[in-house]
């Protein structure tokens, strides 16, 4: 499959589905690497052997060591590959990875206290392979750099004066890697590049800051979020730095799996439809009411949420329209997990109306095909959003997004009152009352069966495939490595 002209790009990152998935960082790490492949390039992925990972690869072999250095263990470099076909190396470190909890956060939901020692480590090992000291004979040409656990290994490229070109994917900005900056020790950080020009961020150390400021490029997941970065308030006070590095920063819209997501063949949803089936999306609908005990009202547009439940994502907007949003013919149906508050106030309220509002508080992939393919219109309205990804599977599945003109929301969702290629309904202030408006608008149209069926086929006609987008990234690691 491999073409002549394929470059070697070694992707460092921390969860890579359907091994570790806490967010859409998960499902880009696994489909991207994946669509470059077929383009013809060399692409393995670089992540942590957490113990559940190590269950699912069995059969990886050991291709190599690591030994200790300063403050950071030693680890074993484990080889096998992805279900998608993708090589993988994980770094088989108990000391730092094999511990009860998730990728991130202990069985409290808190940090683990040394994640700077478990992401130093990932970005340390990164570094390694793109560089001489490599125990591995395979040498990328370009190492690629998935959010603030992987930041120091630009840096480390630079600190060790190694020539290979690095780029820094921004999949949100929001989540830094700030720490004491007594930590630049341990991590090897040299004393010269603890200021403001390298790790430094409001006197600690930063993760992000490192990658942005050392990488070749830095890239993030839709245009209109790299616009929005380079200024207040979603700069989260990198707008300067990122202002600057204008010339090298780029937007490319993540694509999804349109495999996994293909409503004609999908196992996890309850009657397959397509363009020319759209009528049996009613099963969906259907047994998705039945399944959460809603009530069978033909006259309820019902609504879908599968998010994190934080306030990126516009929770507590959905909160405060609540009262307002049930005098409306709605139902609304959740699934997500995040803030407790936000977790309780969607629970008591699938309590006080079981008939109108259904709450599912946790993490299940089944259920969120089956909304996708069930709900009439999908509600996200967050703050801020990098990309995000709902929006472009519920297009798919011919469920019309309701969404906050921000970020890769603005990018691939067209308001209904825009011309031909409407899919959806796009409100422009993150409020309540603009929230409200949009779903009244929703209602409205969802009563007229012809110009709902126009949007639900524009959406579904849409090419979301993420061969467009990884044929930008491909002409990226060209100019990198012309330098
Ligand atoms: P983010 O990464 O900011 O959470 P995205 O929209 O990019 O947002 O990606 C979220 C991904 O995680 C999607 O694939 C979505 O379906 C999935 N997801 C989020 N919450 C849940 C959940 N509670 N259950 C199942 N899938 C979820
Ligand atoms: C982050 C962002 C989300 C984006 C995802 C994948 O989690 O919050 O908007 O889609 O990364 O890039």
């Amino acid at each position: 499959m491999k073409k002549s002209g394929g470059r070697k790009i070694l992707f460092a990152t921390p969860e890579c589905a359907p091994w570790v998935k806490t967010g859409g960082l998960g499902d880009v790490a696994a489909a991207l690497p994946e669509a470059l492949c077929r383009l013809g390039h060399d692409v393995r992925l670089l992540m942590p052997a957490y113990p559940w990972v190590k269950v699912q690869a069995r059969g990886a072999r050991r291709a190599g060591t690591i030994p200790a250095y300063n403050g950071l263990p030693g680890c074993t470099l484990l080889q096998t590959r992805m279900p998608n076909g993708v090589p993988i190396w994980l770094i088989d470190c108990p000391e730092m990875y094999e511990r009860h909890g998730g990728a991130y956060l202990d069985t409290n939901g808190v940090d683990f206290a040394d994640n700077h020692l478990r992401f130093g480590l990932l970005s340390r090992v990164a570094a390694i392979l793109a560089s001489d000291g490599s125990p591995l004979s395979w040498r990328p040409q370009v190492l690629h750099c998935h959010d603030w656990t992987t930041g120091l290994a630009p840096a480390y490229l630079k600190f060790w004066q190694q020539p290979v070109p690095s780029v820094m994917t921004i999949h949100n900005l929001a989540f830094q890697g700030l720490f004491d900056m007594s930590t630049a020790d341990v991590l090897d950080v040299p004393p010269a590049a603890r200021g403001v020009d390298g790790v430094e961020f409001w006197g600690r150390l930063s993760f992000l800051k490192a990658g942005l400021f050392y990488a070749d490029c830095i890239t993030t997941v839709s245009p209109t979020y790299a616009a929005e970065i380079q200024r207040e308030p979603l700069g989260f006070g990198l707008q300067g730095l990122l202002s600057g590095r204008q010339a090298q920063l780029q937007g490319i819209l993540n694509g999804i799996d349109t495999t996994v997501w293909d409503s004609s063949v999908d196992p996890l949803i309850a009657e397959h439809y397509g363009l020319d089936t759209l009528s049996a999306k009613s099963g969906n609908r259907r047994a998705l009411r039945a399944k959460l005990g809603l009530a069978q009202d033909a006259d309820a547009m019902l609504i879908g949420m599968v998010t994190r439940l934080t306030g990126q994502k516009g929770i507590d907007l959905v909160l405060e329209a609540m009262e307002r949003l049930l005098t409306l013919p709605v139902q609304l149906v959740v699934l997500g997990s995040g803030d407790r508050a936000f977790e309780e106030a969607f629970r008591a309220l699938a309590v006080r109306m079981p008939q109108r509002v259904a709450t599912v508080i946790g993490f299940d992939e089944s259920l969120a095909h089956l909304i996708e393919a069930g709900a009439d219109a999908f509600l996200m309205p967050s703050r801020f959003e990098p990309c995000g990804l709902n929006q472009m599977y519920s297009q798919r599945y011919g469920t019309p997004p309701i969404v906050h003109a921000t970020g890769g929301l603005a990018d691939s969702v067209v308001d209904e009152t825009d011309g031909e290629n409407a899919s959806g309904f796009v409100f422009n202030q993150p409020t309540a009352v603009a929230l409200l408006d949009a779903v009244d608008r929703a209602v409205a149209t969802y009563r007229r069966p012809e110009r709902w069926v126009r949007l639900q086929r524009n959406g579904m006609m849409r090419d979301f495939s993420w061969t467009a987008s990884a044929a930008q990234y491909a002409a990226l690691y060209e100019r990198v490595i012309e330098g």
